[in-house]
């Protein structure tokens, strides 16, 4: 039987309308707006249309959202003069800085210098060890994302074999551990693959659920996947032009190829990318929230 499609299109249309709904009874009792900032530094067309989509969607759910776009040669100090001066302002509660940054620049500075209560992102250390312990705090978008996409489709997480494709900051290493939590939506056994791995087939085949962000198209194939797993896919690749003139969109992992035999899949696009920028805005309200002191 064909595997059974997980929408993220879908799932994140039902959790962006609780948003805009709590986002409207916000501004009617309290007068008050979720702000956001998105930092974009340089050209690359992916985060320029990323960037684009996050400011979209946010407008669309009614937070205030500003885009700040730097020239790729913007020197570090001046992008942490930037950050520095949203940390101050009181109708931002939320500061993205789009990743990858240009090389000149030390991510990781510009990362720890996002005031904690406004990193949307979760990826300021403060809110990385936090997640860690399994304390309140924002979670990084993606693997937030994930949890909820295999939660409302009711895959059952506690006890499964997950296996991890990936180890970056962004998604790998989170993931990993927040499927690791003794919590619902947890309790997994993962393991996480890297380009070190020995034999990454002997672990992707014992995967239940194979969760897959390598960033290189089509990588995964029917033989290296069991009958039944569920498969999070979460490569955006982009391979030659359409008669459109618009790039084609590839996941990690080869979709025809693996429907046949996996249970449930996220395609790409249409998967786990909507949710990504449903929890940006999801956090954008919990930061808002917070800022004025309402739980
Ligand atoms: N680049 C790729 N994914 C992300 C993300 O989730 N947040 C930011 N800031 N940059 C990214």
């Amino acid at each position: 039987m064909p595997a059974k499609i997980i929408s993220g299109i879908e799932t994140a249309k039902a959790i962006r309308a609780e948003i805009a709904a709590e986002i409207a009874s916000l501004r009617e009792r309290f007068g008050l707006i979720p702000g956001l900032v998105t930092i974009l530094v340089g050209q690359d067309p992916a985060s320029e249309s990323y960037v684009a989509a996050k400011n979209k969607t946010a407008h669309a759910l009614g937070i205030h959202s500003e885009q700040v776009t730097l020239t790729a040669d913007t020197r570090e100090v001046e992008l942490l003069r930037i950050v520095g001066e949203y940390n101050r302002n009181p109708a931002i509660h939320g500061i993205l800085v789009q990743l990858p940054l240009p090389r000149h620049i030390n991510e990781a500075k510009v990362l720890f210098a996002i005031d904690p209560a406004k990193d949307v992102d979760g990826f300021h250390p403060v809110n990385v060890g936090k997640m860690m312990l399994g304390e309140p705090c924002f979670l990084p978008c993606t693997p937030h994302g994930i949890l909820e996409l295999l939660q409302r489709s009711g895959v059952e997480t506690s006890g499964a074999e997950v296996v991890v494709v990936g180890r970056s900051n962004i998604v790998g290493k989170p993931i990993a551990n927040l499927m690791l939590q003794k919590r619902p939506g947890g309790n997994a056994t993962v393991t996480i693959c890297h380009t070190r791995t020995r034999d990454m087939n002997y672990h992707t085949r014992r995967a239940d659920i194979l969760i897959v962000a390598a960033g290189v198209a089509k990588m995964i194939k029917a033989d290296q996947v069991k009958d039944g797993v569920v498969i999070i896919d979460v490569g955006v690749n982009r391979i030659g032009q359409a008669a459109s003139g618009k790039a084609i969109l590839a996941g990690d992992v080869d979709f025809d190829d693996v429907v046949g035999k996996a249970a449930a899949i996220t395609p790409v696009p249409g998967g786990v990318g909507p949710m990504t920028i449903t929890m940006l805005m999801k956090n954008t309200l919990q930061a808002a929230k917070q800022a004025a002191g309402i739980a």
